[in-house]
């Protein structure tokens, strides 16, 4: 076989895409995969009959007017409602499938936690044990979780060999859960645009082969920068937390933060709330929004940096385990 019918059937058989090194790629690929080939093949047909169409009844002199033909089938236009019915709740049904297990934890090995800054036009990111880097570091085979954070205007973290794509947006946090499938190292991209240097918005990402490559890499030094625990527990000291919220357990003004990460919680008036990033960030933002049965609501609105809301969240989840 020469080199150009070689190129084209790789690409056929799926090979134009970039390697696969997440968990959900090989399903990202199938749709397309299925969308593509789909595509093809209604674009043939259709091209195809429209050519027939305008050869087989074309003006010509030994056809001068149009000949009769019947107005209406009931049994093709059900046929043809019936076919794309089928063929969009099969994309649906595969597409969803894919999407839920692109936002949802596995089960299994405790996942590695990630916190994700995206400023213009740069990436930071917080690892486990305090370790921040302008790489994206993960271990093959173990289920990340990146939690997204931006301190200025909406971007998003892309990693084609990934096939996983999550906007970045401030005021809220997002979340990507994936497991690295190949160790290696790629490019991180941002694929919303955000200004002058959004193209230049890139960074490694390190799949280590093994947990042991990834520790020995965190214990290399972590630079002067405070890592999000500092900056929470310095937020706690020294922005008023501590009069209302103890860590030990005992209830003050406002519940104790003690092992409270994770926890569904009775609200007052009713229904409850799931302790997580989104919760504290409205809990500082809008102290009065959900507030805990059993208290009244007297905190005033807390104006807090973005690394400080990351670093309290940071806080709160290493007292899961009391202080
Ligand atoms: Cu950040 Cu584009």
């Amino acid at each position: 076989m020469t080199s150009a019918p070689r190129h084209l059937a790789v690409a056929l058989a799926g090979g134009f895409m970039p390697e696969r090194a997440s968990s959900v790629a090989a399903g990202v690929d199938h749709v397309f995969g299925f969308l593509f080939w789909l595509s093809a093949f209604f674009l043939v047909l259709i091209v195809g009959l429209t050519v027939a169409f305008v050869v087989r009844y074309r003006a010509r002199p030994s056809r001068p007017g149009p000949e009769p033909s019947a107005d209406h089938d009931d049994r093709l236009e059900l046929l043809w409602t019936a076919i794309p019915l089928v063929l969009v709740f099969a994309i649906f049904a595969a597409s969803t499938k894919v999407y839920l297990g692109m936002t949802s934890a596995e089960s299994g090995a405790a996942p590695l936690r990630v916190d994700v800054t995206a400023r213009r036009w740069s990436w930071w990111f917080d690892h486990p044990g305090g370790k921040g880097s302008k790489e994206l570091h993960l271990v093959v085979g173990r289920p990340a979780e990146l939690v997204l954070a931006s301190t200025d205007v909406i971007h998003s973290l892309y990693v084609p060999e990934f096939r996983l794509k999550q906007d970045a947006v401030p005021g809220r946090f997002t979340r990507m859960v994936f497991t690295p499938i190949a160790a290696g190292t790629y490019q991180i991209l941002c694929a919303e645009y955000c200004g002058t240097n959004h193209s230049l918005m890139s960074a490694p990402v390190v799949v280590h082969p093994d947990q042991a490559s990834f520790d020995a890499w965190a214990a290399e030094g972590r630079g002067p920068e405070l890592s999000l625990l500092q900056v929470g527990k310095a937020v706690y000291d020294e922005k008023g937390c501590s009069g209302c919220h103890s860590v030990d357990g005992t209830p003050g003004v406002g519940p104790s933060f003690k092992g409270i990460w994770g926890q569904t919680h009775a609200l007052a008036g009713g229904g409850s709330a799931r302790v997580d990033e989104g919760y504290v960030r409205e809990s500082i933002v809008t102290p009065g929004a959900k507030v805990v049965a059993g208290f009244e609501n007297v905190m005033p609105p807390i104006p807090l940096e973005e690394r400080e809301l990351q670093g309290i969240v940071t806080y709160l989840q290493s007292l899961k385990e009391g202080p």
